[in-house]
């Protein structure tokens, strides 16, 4: 008898313990516009917000995640989004520097932190919003520009870490961080170890991601709507908002297993799991 194996079947996911951080949204609320999804005459329950990133944090840690945690500042409602405060690899971590003054004051709150935590700092020079703008695949960073981060920083991360950087042009304002139309399925890299949103991005960078992740999930503008692709995944476990129904069918086909959390109270400042969540590698 011979055993065949189903050409179709996915590939085996491995799961990789994470260390992250993140931050409280007690200061949550949607007061100034800077992005398209915010409008800070629609009502916010702060509460509400609280309950649910308090529904990721215990997905976190269910999945055995270290999570370490910022206290959030009155006055910097935006602060949740801790994937802004920086971009941390190899100890080192590479500080913000905000485009919008709103925001500003969170770049050195979360460099004394790293400080504060045993991180070198990388004073930043050019305008960058961290882990919302720079992903880690494989040994290679991937770096967004267009509406946030200056490229100049992509430079900075060259000397800072020695390792490839390639530039990504973002160009629809409502996906205007990399992590809001890329999600990193396997941190390890390889051919489908990405999801992204094709329209998100300018033709050159389009062509970068097809020839490098052939078998790249793409995801439809339904999913993108509510935020999916700004996922978190330890290389099996993927988090994602659970509105984001087709992209959680197409991770399953690929063997991964989705976690879906409703942060729709934190979406309102324009943010979701990914957002929430900075990941420190030591
Ligand atoms: N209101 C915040 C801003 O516009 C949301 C940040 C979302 N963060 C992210 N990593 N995409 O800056």
């Amino acid at each position: 008898m011979t055993l065949t194996q189903p050409s179709t079947s996915a590939p085996e996911r491995v799961a990789t313990r994470r260390t992250v951080l993140m931050c409280r949204p007690d200061h949550f609320t949607v007061s100034y516009r800077i992005n398209p999804w915010m409008h800070p005459e629609d009502p916010t329950d702060t509460s509400l917000a609280v309950r649910q990133w308090e529904t990721l944090y215990a997905k976190y840690q269910e999945l055995g995640f270290e999570v370490q945690l910022i206290d959030g500042i009155a006055g910097l409602p935006d602060m949740v989004y801790a994937a802004n405060g920086g971009f941390v690899l190899d100890g080192i971590a590479f500080g913000a520097k905000f485009q919008h003054p709103e925001r500003q004051p969170e770049g050195p709150a979360y460099m004394e932190w790293f400080a504060d935590h045993g991180f070198a700092v990388a004073e930043p020079e050019s305008t960058n919003e961290g882990e919302g703008d720079f992903l880690l695949v494989g040994d290679t960073i991937y770096a967004g520009t267009g509406f946030r981060s200056d490229a100049a920083s992509h430079d900075e991360l060259r000397r800072i870490y020695g390792r490839e950087v390639v530039t990504l042009t973002l160009t629809d304002p409502s996906f205007y961080h990399l992590d809001t139309a890329l999600a990193v399925l396997d941190p390890r890299g390889g051919s489908d170890s990405i999801a992204f949103l094709p329209r998100a991005f300018d033709a050159a960078s389009l062509d970068i991601l097809d020839e490098r992740f052939p078998d790249a999930i793409h995801v439809d503008d339904a999913d993108a709507a509510v935020l999916g692709l700004n996922s978190f995944s330890d290389g099996k476990n993927v988090i994602i908002a659970s509105r984001a129904a087709a992209f959680e069918r197409q991770l399953r086909e690929r063997g991964f297993t989705p976690h879906g959390v409703d942060l729709s109270e934190l979406l309102l400042g324009g943010g979701g799991v990914k957002c929430c969540t900075l990941e420190l590698r030591r």
